[in-house]
């Protein structure tokens, strides 16, 4: 692995101020390895009850962000908002605002670079859809999706790079560890290749798609898997830990 294990738990539209209470007591409670970096993201509404009741050790995330200065953009939440909130980082480019809400490439990178240069760390998605893995085009899916962040930002300091097959989200079907080793690998080269050789050996590529308490430690185990982005199961607190865990 790169750096430091990294594990994002990413709560999506999820949760009531009652769960949300249950599941920051839970997180509070449970015991995780000191070398992980632990980040989770509370639906916008819920950040300021979890930066408040969280132990601190965790850090927080938004799900999305405006993509430039906060202003007369009805329903967006800004930037300069997430950080006055306390969030250290957020999310971009997640398969469900692309596929879903329909964000592209362009408009994607242009929020990364925004939220960088206001000092917010970057989780940058990417990853294919099941037709595209069936039609071969996985790494060039990838790779053009990485490309529009490479485009965009002015360093990979403050990024993380989340490979998330789509077909692997909210599926239950988690990648084998040697196809999302194989990804990663491929996304490391063409860092190597397109930005540097610091920024390929610097930046930690984690995965997201289905992870959970009983196979995170074989993903874990691939040397270019530095940590995990984790949808439904994050919403249970000692399950989520045991993820956090899972990396020794
Ligand atoms: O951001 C998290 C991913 O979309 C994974 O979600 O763990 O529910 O499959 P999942």
């Amino acid at each position: 692995g790169t750096g430091k294990f990294f594990v994002g738990g990413n709560w999506k539209c999820n949760g009531t101020k009652e769960s949300i209470t249950k599941l920051v007591s839970d997180l509070n409670s449970a015991k995780l390895e000191a070398d992980v970096d632990v980040v989770v993201a509370p639906p916008f509404i819920y950040i300021d009850q979890v930066k408040n009741t969280l132990n601190a050790r965790i850090e927080i995330s938004g799900q999305n962000s405006w993509v430039g200065k906060g202003g007369a953009f009805t329903g967006e939440i800004s930037v300069e908002q997430l950080n006055d909130i306390g969030c250290k980082w957020v999310i971009l480019g997640h398969s469900e605002r692309r596929h879903i809400i329909g964000e592209d490439d362009q408009f994607i990178g242009k929020k990364a670079a925004y939220a960088l240069s206001q000092g917010l760390g970057v989780i940058a998605c990417v990853g294919e859809k099941l037709e595209e893995r069936e039609s071969g085009k996985t790494f060039d899916v990838c790779f053009q999706q990485l490309k529009a962040f490479a485009d965009a930002v002015p360093s990979w300091e403050n990024v993380v790079i989340a490979y998330e097959p789509v077909w692997a989200i909210g599926t239950g079907k988690v990648a084998t560890p040697i196809q999302a080793q194989e990804v990663h690998v491929a996304l490391r080269d063409w860092l190597r290749k397109n930005v540097s050789a610091e920024v390929a050996s610097k930046t930690r590529i984690i995965y997201g798609g289905s992870v959970n308490g009983g196979n995170s430690a074989e993903l874990s185990k691939q040397e270019d898997i530095d940590g995990f982005l984790v949808g439904g199961a994050s919403l249970k607190g000692p399950e989520f830990a045991t993820i956090v865990n899972s990396v020794t």
